[in-house]
């Protein structure tokens, strides 16, 4: 097996392994062969990874729900923006296979931005997967705590043109004053026209049973999660972003599927999951 990501490296393989189990569904929302194999991968490796066996049954059942519809929703909407935008960044890319199971339009370049050992680590998954990218993809090793925008640049990304950026599963790991940086990075590098997918929640979903069930699997791989969001328009327009919400009720009706108890309205309280589309 390939080394290791450690630290917060380590959620990458607690997300992709929740998208993998779509892979065994009738009714699957994607097919995700790089997930696939990482699950094989995991399921075959001594049991020294660091890496806890994953949710109890129930939580485990909301956990990989969540990610299906999550995963749909960024699959859309990416898609969607990069229509129009052939610039692709998606930061804190970990083992996310867009890049090989989407259809690109021609000439669309991806970035996959993340630390260098998950980077590394994917390689030998995509080689044992057999994946070719639909795309030209890119990779960026950096510290999104750092010198990202000049990593990013350096690996030919042109700031002068409209950009599609993916922030799935990222930003609960950075802190506050961390995600404003990220986001005047962003905002400084999107010329006209560019697009944000991104998503967060806020405080009251944080503390909700359900949700705290997850946070201890990624606090076991040493990754807290370490902000929320109270009023996404609040963070997003005063740098210029008009930010439009999915409702998750209505994303599970237009997939087909079940809404996840925790995001039926009262279901143990007034949490917001914030699944967030914004244009400049
Ligand atoms: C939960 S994973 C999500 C990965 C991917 N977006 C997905 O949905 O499959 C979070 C990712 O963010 C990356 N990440 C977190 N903090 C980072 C930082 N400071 N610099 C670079 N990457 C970071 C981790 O390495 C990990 O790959």
């Amino acid at each position: 097996m390939p080394g290791l990501p450690t630290g917060v490296g380590l959620t990458a393989l607690c997300t992709a392994r929740e998208r993998g189990a779509e892979n065994h569904r009738p009714d699957r929302l994607f097919e995700d062969r790089v997930a696939q194999v990482l699950t094989e991968v995991l399921g075959a490796a001594p049991r020294t990874t660091g890496l806890p066996d994953g949710h109890p049954p129930k939580d485990r059942a909301f956990a990989v729900d969540f990610v299906a519809l999550r995963t749909r929703f960024f699959d859309d909407e990416l898609r969607a923006a990069s229509a129009r935008c052939r610039q692709v960044v998606l930061l804190g890319s970990g083992l996310d296979s867009r890049a090989f199971r989407l259809d690109w339009a021609r000439d669309t370049v991806v970035y996959e931005l993340d630390r260098s050992d998950v980077l590394l680590f994917k390689h030998g998954i995509v080689a044992r997967a057999g994946q070719e990218p639909r795309c030209t993809r890119v990779e960026v090793g950096a510290d999104l705590r750092g010198d990202w925008p000049g990593a990013l640049r350096a690996a030919g990304f042109n700031p002068w043109r409209p950009t599609v950026w993916g922030v799935e599963e990222l930003l609960p790991y950075l802190n506050r004053a961390e995600n404003d940086r990220l986001l005047s990075g962003i905002t400084a590098m999107s010329a006209g026209g560019s697009h944000l997918v991104a998503d967060h929640f806020d405080g009251a979903l944080r503390r909700s049973v359900t949700f705290s069930a997850m946070t201890e699997v990624r606090c076991a791989v040493g990754a807290a999660w370490r902000s929320t969001l109270e009023v996404p328009d609040g963070w997003l327009a005063p740098h210029g972003w008009t930010c439009g919400l999915t409702d998750p009720t209505e994303l599970a009706h237009r997939s087909g599927r079940e809404l996840p108890d925790l995001f039926t309205p009262r279901a143990e309280g007034d949490g917001h999951l914030w699944l967030m589309s914004a244009v400049r």
